[in-house]
């Protein structure tokens, strides 16, 4: 369904585990849109990094890392890991990373079939001219058992005590950064799961966006 002459963009941001993978996914699908889900490609840098043993603490090696992106199986399991997960968030905040993966973001966004993109810095950095905007958010504590059920559901070992440490350490870095800090644009819908199963939360996504494209048309 389109409601507007011009591409119909969608900016979807939100914290680690807030299920904004899913609704993005979701959205991708009802407005048969392509998406992105730009995590993986600081998730790829990441992977680089880690089996090429570079140390994340250093930014001239995550910057090197950041050449060996297009190498990257975007199908690796690899890529999903607490470990990787972590580096990224790590690499994540240095300046020449995030600029050297933007033009990719960018480019994916100005596609003349529009777009779905979600992550940190859509709707305030990557797609400020978005038609619709989303944040979306849930407790540390809801958001930390969602990450554990996913990881045992791909075998992968998981503590909540550990991953909801973890979550606060990435929420802490994702908000904390000087560049692209995790902020909800002015213009972006609240949408908190906290309360919501995963099928109320795509309904209410949709819902909020509808809204929007009705309002600029
Ligand atoms: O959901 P989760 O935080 O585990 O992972 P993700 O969305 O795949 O992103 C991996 C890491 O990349 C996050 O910890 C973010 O810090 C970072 N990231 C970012 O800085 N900007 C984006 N647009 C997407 C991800």
């Amino acid at each position: 369904m389109s409601f507007i002459s011009r591409p119909i963009l969608i900016a979807v941001d939100g914290p680690a585990a807030s299920g904004k993978g899913t609704i993005a996914r979701a959205l991708a699908k009802h407005f048969d849109l392509p998406h992105m889900d730009t995590g993986m490609l600081y998730r790829a840098v990441a992977l680089t990094m880690f089996r090429f043993g570079g140390d994340p603490a250093s930014e001239f090696e995550a910057l090197r890392a950041c050449e060996g992106v297009a190498q990257i199986d975007p199908t690796d399991p690899e890529l999903r890991s607490e470990v990787v997960g972590s580096i990224a968030s790590r690499i994540s905040t240095y300046a020449g990373v995030r600029s050297a993966l933007l033009d990719r973001q960018r480019n994916f966004a100005s596609q003349a079939s529009g777009a779905v993109l979600d992550g940190r810095d859509i709707g305030t950095v990557i797609a400020p001219e978005a038609s619709a905007k989303l944040f979306v958010t849930a407790s540390a504590e809801v958001r930390a058992r969602r990450r554990v059920a996913e990881l045992l559901s791909r075998g992968m070992p998981a503590h909540l005590e550990d991953v909801l440490i973890d979550i606060r350490a990435r929420d802490a870095r994702d908000s904390g950064r000087d560049t692209a800090p995790l902020v909800q644009a002015p213009d972006a819908d609240l949408l908190d799961t906290s309360e919501m199963d995963i099928d109320d939360a795509i309904t209410t996504a949709i819902g909020l966006v509808e809204r929007k494209l009705a309002a600029l048309a």
